[in-house]
């Protein structure tokens, strides 16, 4: 694969398409990963998946500008991050008499506060340029033309996300931090792969509803009113990817062999555990100065209460659609197994992204009220 593309305001004058590719920039700003997938055209367009085609139509009624969101609104960062998910690990760091934090006095927490918001933040903007890769990929790679046309509103849409993220950042919070290992490593996999469907699983299922339950969950705890209503709009948008996901997948892995089920179920299995693991912020306490290994674990054997609920939202967004793709049973039941092993095979009977991608549309909703 070869690059050609420099950081803006990088100047390339004359030079060659080679040349332009400075690595110390390729370092700093550019993140190259080999492709292995064949690009499809198909000459058949036939809009025969009925379910992707209201999907489609959905997604055309259902844009929305990212100009449109109250960015007058003046945020304050300390108030901001007094309402959000750092303000629970607060509680179980410096009240608890081995904590390695103990120290900290109030000034102290502000800041990490502060830092922990637009840690997690960042990761949804990076999260979110992955997804608008993905789904440009998945355009070139899926070999049906309801599929084509869905996924070409998706990359609209995640360009909007990246877009009114790293505006959020830049304008309200003062820039971003650098993407997270474990979700660097994840989305790298995911792109890596060669097969079509495991864009699909990886992405359309797994990130995506990683990304559903983060936003949820910030949207819950947050009170700050241009991030509120940011994050209301982006997870409408988001609902419809899983559908996208499930609806697409279920088809295809009907008519699949045992052995290839199994991959497809180990490929869940290994990214539900990734995901488990979880972005836990690490850097941000290696930023103020902490030891983040010590942090962690203390946090680990401290049933730290930010990461128990997100979990909870985690998999009540990824175990029923992967029970109504079919994973759960299929073969021997191997995923079931697996899941009941990590104590997440509870959530199977929530609401899978089909059902619920119409009841969280903010357009219509705001339309109809
Ligand atoms: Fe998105
Ligand atoms: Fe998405």
């Amino acid at each position: 694969m070869s690059a050609t593309t420099t950081s803006p305001g990088h100047h390339t004058g004359d030079r060659t398409a080679d040349a332009m590719i400075d690595a110390a920039v390729l370092d700093e700003v550019l993140h190259a990963i080999d492709l292995h997938s064949d690009v499809l055209m198909t000459w058949d367009y036939e809009r025969s998946r009925h379910a992707l085609v209201k999907l489609y139509e959905k997604a055309k009624t259902s844009q929305w500008n990212g100009n449109d969101l109250p960015w007058d609104i003046e945020v304050d960062a300390e108030k901001l991050a007094a309402s959000g998910s750092a303000a629970q690990r607060f509680g179980v760091l410096s009240g608890h008499p081995d904590s390695p934090l103990r120290s900290w006095g109030a000034a102290d927490w502000q800041v990490f506060q502060v830092e922990q918001q637009k840690f997690t933040l960042s990761q949804f903007l990076h999260g979110e340029q992955g997804a608008l890769v993905c789904t440009g990929l998945i355009t070139s790679t899926t070999p049906w033309i309801d599929a084509k046309y869905y996924a070409a509103t998706q990359v609209m849409d995640e360009a909007r996300h990246v877009e009114v993220f790293a505006r959020y950042l830049d304008e309200k919070l003062d820039g971003a931090y650098p993407i997270n290992d474990n979700l660097g490593g994840l989305l790298d996999t995911i792109v890596e792969d060669g097969r079509w469907d495991i864009t699909y699983l990886g992405m359309q299922i797994m990130v995506e509803g990683l990304a559903l339950a983060a936003f949820g969950f910030m949207h819950m705890l947050s009170q700050e009113p241009l991030l509120k209503q940011l994050l209301r709009y982006v997870m409408s948008d988001e609902a419809r990817h899983v559908a996208f996901g499930v609806l697409s997948l279920k088809e295809l892995y009907d008519g699949l062999g045992a052995a290839e089920i199994r991959e497809r179920q180990e490929f869940a299995y290994e990214a539900a555990v990734r995901l488990k693991r979880r972005f836990s912020g690490g850097e941000v306490f290696a930023r103020l100065g902490a030891d983040p290994k010590a942090v962690l674990s203390f946090l680990d054997a401290n049933q730290d209460p930010n990461q128990l609920v997100f979990q909870q939202m985690l998999f009540s967004k990824i175990v029923p659609n992967c029970k109504k793709l079919g994973l759960l049973d299929a073969g021997d039941g191997w995923l079931r197994e697996q899941f009941t092993g990590l104590g997440i095979i509870e959530f199977e009977d929530g609401i899978n992204a089909v059902d619920e991608y119409e009841l969280l549309d903010a357009v219509a909703s705001d339309e109809a009220s």
